[in-house]
């Protein structure tokens, strides 16, 4: 896919994702295989007031790219004073936030809100497009409710001000990140528009992002939970739209190493901290595996980079140490806070 001067390898994103893309993350998702990735959302008004912890969210490294920010707000200003921001900063392109659900955004009148006001939402994409030199490209919802899709209008909209491409997460605000993605509007989005259309929402699997392609022409997938402890998703994904086998679902033993790499590349920017920071990652990595609950337990209470990363390699050995087959046995359910649930719903106050 061609944005301007910006060129994508592949059709499998990876989504901004508040607490969950940060550099290491998206380092990992581009090693196996994300044609691009994106730093969670930043609030336009943070980022012009400068404060340091807007900024720690824009750091980015260079084999990241092609990387681009996110930019969340609802002043035409204040968003075109941001991305020139973001553009001094060397970001690949800026995507503009019109999805975010979460209510101190929408009573900023941002995110999600920016839907119900087509007027407003082409004021502010149109600013920013004229501050800035990079591609600008926009991520919306469906609409606000059930009552309201109006994603095919927004997009025909944003078609008039210039934005490269439009990502649709296809679901309502109202909605936020439950029921099944309404996978239909992001067709009626393509037949709007002749913007490339990238299409989000609910792609687990490779078989998934070919069936997305398939039911709605979209031009490229992108991925936000689906990518959680599982960066294979993208290779897989990229062979399968590529119409071969997407080959096989990583080993425990894959899993583990990269859960180290990953730990490791967070103690470079965290120290001890990454420590705490993995157990999520962890869990994610283990998911569906032998008596990962026991793993889990044991890294939220690991002090050390050195601890959790013990305790990954100790549970490697029973992995891979032969068990008498019972029903316990390998590749039984996950037992319950050990599958990472918990934790994905407590990440799940996101944004977009
Ligand atoms: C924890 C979490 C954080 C999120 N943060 C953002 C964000 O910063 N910007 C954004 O546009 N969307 C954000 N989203 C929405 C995702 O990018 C994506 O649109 C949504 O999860 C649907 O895709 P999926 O089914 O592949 O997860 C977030 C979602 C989650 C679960």
């Amino acid at each position: 896919m061609q944005a301007g001067p910006l060129h994508l390898d592949g059709k499998m994103l990876l989504s901004p994702l508040c607490g969950v893309t940060d550099s290491p993350f998206r380092t990992l998702a581009r090693r196996h295989g994300a044609a691009m990735v994106f730093c969670e959302m930043t609030s336009s008004d943070g980022l012009v007031r400068k404060n340091p912890k807007t900024f720690e969210l824009l750091e980015y490294r260079p084999e990241e790219r092609p990387v681009g920010s996110q930019l969340c707000g609802s002043d035409a200003a204040i968003m075109a004073d941001a991305a020139r921001m973001c553009a001094d900063l060397g970001f690949d392109s800026v995507d503009l936030n019109y999805g975010c659900p979460v209510r101190k955004v929408i009573a900023r009148d941002a995110g999600a809100a920016m839907l119900t006001d087509l007027h407003r939402l082409e004021r502010v994409t149109k600013a920013v497009v004229d501050a800035v030199s990079l591609p600008v490209t926009a991520k919306i919802r469906i609409g606000w409710d059930k009552n309201t899709v109006n994603a095919h209008e927004v997009a025909r909209v944003l078609e008039g001000t210039g934005v490269r491409w439009i990502t649709v997460h296809a679901r309502t605000r109202t909605e936020k990140f439950t029921g099944q993605a309404h996978w239909e509007v992001i067709a009626r989005v393509k037949e709007a528009t002749s913007l490339p259309v990238i299409g989000n929402g609910d792609v687990k699997t490779p078989e998934d992002a070919k069936r997305m392609v398939d039911e709605t022409g979209c031009d490229a997938v992108m991925v936000g939970r689906g990518s959680f402890g599982n960066p294979w998703l993208f290779e897989r994904g990229n062979r399968i739209l590529a119409g071969l086998d997407p080959g096989p679902e990583p080993t425990p033993r894959e899993r583990i190493q990269t859960a180290v790499t990953h730990l490791h590349d967070l103690a470079r920017k965290k120290g001890e901290y990454a420590s705490t920071l993995m157990r999520k990652h962890i869990a994610w990595y283990v998911r569906g595996l032998y008596d990962n609950s026991t793993l889990c337990r044991e890294v939220n209470h690991a002090k050390s980079i050195a601890e959790v990363e013990e305790l990954l390699w100790r549970y490697l050995d029973r992995l891979e140490t032969p068990r008498a087959s019972t029903a316990a046995g390998h590749g039984a359910p996950a037992a319950a806070n050990g599958d990472g649930t918990a934790t994905i719903a407590s990440a799940l106050d996101g944004a977009g």
